[in-house]
């Protein structure tokens, strides 16, 4: 069955931005929040960016109004008994995200697709807590959404190959590129990405370079956009931390081991942008 209706929950910066881009790419779009507030800000920031996109010309004003009479408001969950597509975006944590895909597989039409845009968890047990395994695959998209082009699309052990199909052909309708990923800890891009930020913080560790320096010798000699210290500041040290963790303890390897210094920085709240100060000071 088409793709026509799709819910997105959690109306964070995630969601938020993956809720902007479906609805305008044409899609009928739900985005769901348990939390009132977070559903206004949500809604709010969605406007914000398309009437700024419209400013720039980046899209018409035509396009913006159409857009954002795609997208509506719930608070209900209940709303998903009409979608074909669910997308969770809610907060990291395998109980809260079994609990509402457990309640959506009560609610959601038989044939939907459930989704998440979980950035470590497996896909495979969140599946499990479903009757529709066969349905459930990983969405990963990139922050921020509306500008990054990449979503890796995560197999489950028992996704159907008609469930996969479908989401990498929505994916490409987004205006994104979908790369094929088995369920792995860290999926491809954070077992990749993530062990380098870690390394890069070892040697600011071991005294081998400042971090000013790291982060130049990884822009001016590979070419990076953005050093590899800026950007952990720029993800939160505390998620990198805690995605370190999930590839150390799913694999049992020491080479992921997380350094020391990072987890000094993150028992100091020092998280990076987000509190004022990481391997850098922000106002
Ligand atoms: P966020 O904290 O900005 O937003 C989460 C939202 O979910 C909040 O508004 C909260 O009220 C809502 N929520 C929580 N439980 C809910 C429930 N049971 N029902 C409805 N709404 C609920 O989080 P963010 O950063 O948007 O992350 C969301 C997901 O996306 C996480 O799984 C995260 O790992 C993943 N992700 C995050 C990236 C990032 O750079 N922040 C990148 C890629 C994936």
């Amino acid at each position: 069955m088409p793709i026509k209706k799709v819910m997105v929950i959690g109306a964070g910066q995630m969601g938020a931005g993956i809720a902007q881009v479906t609805a305008q790419a044409g899609f009928e779009v739900l985005l769901n929040d348990m939390n009132e507030a977070a559903l206004e800000k949500g809604m709010n920031n969605m406007n914000k960016l398309l009437t700024r996109a419209a400013e720039k010309e980046r899209i018409t004003e035509n396009e913006k109004e159409q857009t954002l009479g795609r997208l509506t408001a719930s608070s209900a969950l209940e709303d998903a008994k009409d979608c074909d597509l669910v997308i969770e975006a809610i907060v990291e944590n395998m109980e809260v995200k079994t609990k509402v895909f457990r309640e959506l597989d009560e609610i959601a039409p038989a044939h939907a697709i459930l989704a998440t845009n979980t950035s470590s968890l497996p896909i495979t047990e969140i599946a499990a807590a479903t009757n529709r395994p066969e349905q459930v695959i990983g969405m990963h998209f990139m922050n921020p959404v509306p500008v990054m082009k990449l979503v890796e699309v995560i197999r489950g052990i028992q996704t159907s190959d008609e469930t996969y199909e479908a989401i990498a052909g929505m994916t490409e309708d987004l205006n994104k590129t979908s790369v094929e990923v088995a369920d792995f800890p860290g999926f491809a891009a954070n077992r990749i990405l993530m062990p380098m930020i870690n390394e890069a913080i070892y040697t600011v560790y071991e005294g081998v370079a400042s971090p000013e320096d790291i982060d130049t010798v990884m822009k001016l000699g590979m070419n990076h956009p953005m050093g590899p210290l800026t950007l952990a500041d720029f993800i939160g040290l505390d998620t990198c931390l805690y995605i370190m963790e999930v590839l150390y303890e799913g694999f049992g390897d020491s080479k992921y081991r997380p350094c020391p210094l990072l987890r000094k920085y993150v028992k100091a709240g020092w998280l990076g942008k987000k509190s004022g100060r990481g391997f850098y000071e922000y106002n």
